[in-house]
């Protein structure tokens, strides 16, 4: 019975985590927006084991039960209904404190489970923040609230503790009672002729076969209520699909030229409008400059390009095509998208610049590292490529971590190539060596460099500035410099700043 049922609510177990797993990736940034990953991993372990409770134990014993019911009430009827009714009278109460107890049993298990995840969470944060902590003199204070959440856990643990061990006693209490009543209805019985007394004894055996059954059904009753709520919850995911589907599924090759239509994008949840009408185009193999403050939509027109989200009016063309038009996929495996906000993978530095390659080409390593500037940093690395990012990347400088992330996308030899603000933890002067490696490698490649530095994007064949999601102002660097409007201004003082940085050294 084990061999088949619980093995089997295993394998379910397995698909039904790898089910949810995949399931995940694929639903849009909307999604991880409206839902904390908190409760992502709940419904991955938590709620897939109580689902598996229900598969697996809930149903082996039950059936186990419903047998055993099936055949021992009719035999027990069968010698003496009488006897039959009183012995089995203190069963359903047993079976109603049984659910009950365990109901309350489960309620103190999520709490203990939710005080505990509370707790790992303020650990992770503790030992993240180590270096604020420290340098600010707050581990007393960070000792006191850890100590109270302890505290916390501690006496919901000792309750849960108190509630279980009421559960053995009412058992018994309950058994005995069935027992008693049995033997003293079943000498009345006797004494009336009506049974032997080797009934009597038969039907004490009766009673303790039919005991475990019955204790277990208020047991299984609160597994499958939990069950059916968990179910409900990953189905709640489950069912959520992606918005972002391609109508025709064209698997072609780039050339790379990007043309904006009129587009206009307003965030979902904000309300926001970070795009307005926005109208530019790009000749394949050409760079654009994007330069605009904070918060003024540039990271929303990289997000569109790669389309982790899709625009609300207007057309994004690539090579005259509607980019909703692509295959996903293939799409974004010809981008080389480089985030504002670094991630790199607790991983060795050679792993985390091929991320996104198929074949694993030392020498192109090489190269992309080479054309961003790397080479110095890694050679001084004791074990050089193969040196481990910690945590995050906690050995790394700020400016480090931007060339890795800049040679993990270069590395792809993508037709499109997008730079969102990843050059400014860099100098200036590394930033011009990068920027001339670029002209050399990406002749054929389209370039969008994002930044709020005159000095990124200077180099750019055409410059756009944004301010509010609009296009305030276009054309060459020189162009622009003649204008003698936003971005002359905004050029004037970053050559200020610079000049004072330079007195400064
Ligand atoms: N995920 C998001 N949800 C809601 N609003 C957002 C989101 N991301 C950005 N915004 C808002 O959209 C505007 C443009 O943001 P963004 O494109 O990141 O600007 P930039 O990259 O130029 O600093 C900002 O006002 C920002 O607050
Ligand atoms: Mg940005």
């Amino acid at each position: 019975m084990r061999q088949t049922i619980i093995v089997a609510s295993r394998k379910i177990e397995y698909d039904l985590k790898n089910e949810i797993y995949y399931h995940y990736q694929t639903l849009p940034l909307e999604f991880y927006n409206n839902n904390n990953t908190g409760d992502l991993m709940n419904r991955i372990s938590e709620d897939v084991s109580k689902v598996r409770m229900y598969l697996g134990p809930a149903l082996m014993y039950g059936l186990n039960i419903t047998i055993l019911i099936l055949m021992v009430i009719p035999f027990m009827l069968y010698i003496n209904p009488t006897l039959t009714f009183y012995s089995l009278l203190p069963l359903p109460l047993l079976c109603i404190s049984i659910y009950s107890v365990q109901n309350i049993i489960n309620k103190k298990s999520e709490e203990i489970q939710k005080s505990l995840s509370d707790l790992s969470i303020y650990v992770q944060e503790t030992f993240s923040g180590i270096r604020l902590i420290k340098s600010f003199v707050r581990e007393i204070n960070f000792t006191k609230v850890f100590d109270k959440k302890s505290e916390k856990y501690k006496s919901i643990s000792l309750k849960l503790q108190f509630v279980m061990a009421l559960f053995f006693p009412i058992v018994m209490t309950l058994i005995g009672l069935s027992i008693i009543i049995t033997v003293y209805v079943g000498a009345l019985e006797f004494f009336k002729g009506n049974i032997t007394i080797g009934n009597i004894a038969e039907f004490l055996i009766y009673v303790y076969l039919l005991t475990w059954p019955v204790t277990a059904l208020g047991w299984l009753t609160s597994i499958i209520q939990r069950a059916s709520a968990s179910q409900k919850r990953i189905n709640e995911f489950l069912n959520q699909k992606t918005n972002i589907i391609s109508k025709s599924n064209k698997i072609l090759n780039l050339k790379g030229k990007i043309e904006f239509k009129d587009v206009s994008f307003i965030y979902p949840d904000t309300g926001i409008k970070a795009l307005d009408n926005l109208n530019f185009k790009v000749k394949a193999g050409e760079s654009l400059g994007i330069i605009g403050s904070t918060g003024s939509g540039k990271s929303t027109i990289a997000n569109s390009i790669i389309r982790l989200f899709d625009i609300n009016k207007g057309k994004i063309l690539i090579d005259d095509e509607d980019i909703r038009d692509y295959n996903i996929s293939y799409l974004r495996k010809q981008i080389g998208y480089v985030p504002q906000d670094v991630f790199l993978f607790s991983d060795t530095i050679t792993n985390n610049i091929l991320f996104g390659c198929q074949n694993e080409d030392f020498n192109s390593v090489l190269e992309a590292a080479k054309n961003t500037d790397l080479m110095r940093n890694i050679n001084s690395f004791p074990k050089k490529f193969e040196t481990k990012i910690g945590e995050r990347g906690i050995t790394l400088s700020g400016g480090q971590k931007q060339r890795i992330s800049i040679a993990r996308a270069i590395i792809k030899k993508p037709k499109i190539l997008i730079l969102d603000d990843c050059l400014s933890a860099l100098d200036t002067k590394t930033e011009n060596v990068i920027l001339e490696n670029f002209k050399k490698i990406m002749k054929e490649t389209t370039t969008i460099i994002i930044s709020h530095r005159i000095s990124s994007v200077k180099l750019a064949n055409q410059i756009i500035v944004i301010e509010d999601g609009e296009i305030i102002e276009s054309g060459s660097h020189k162009t622009l410099l003649n204008n003698k409007k936003r971005y002359y201004k905004t050029y004037n003082r970053q050559i200020e700043k610079n000049k004072q940085e330079l007195n400064i050294n």
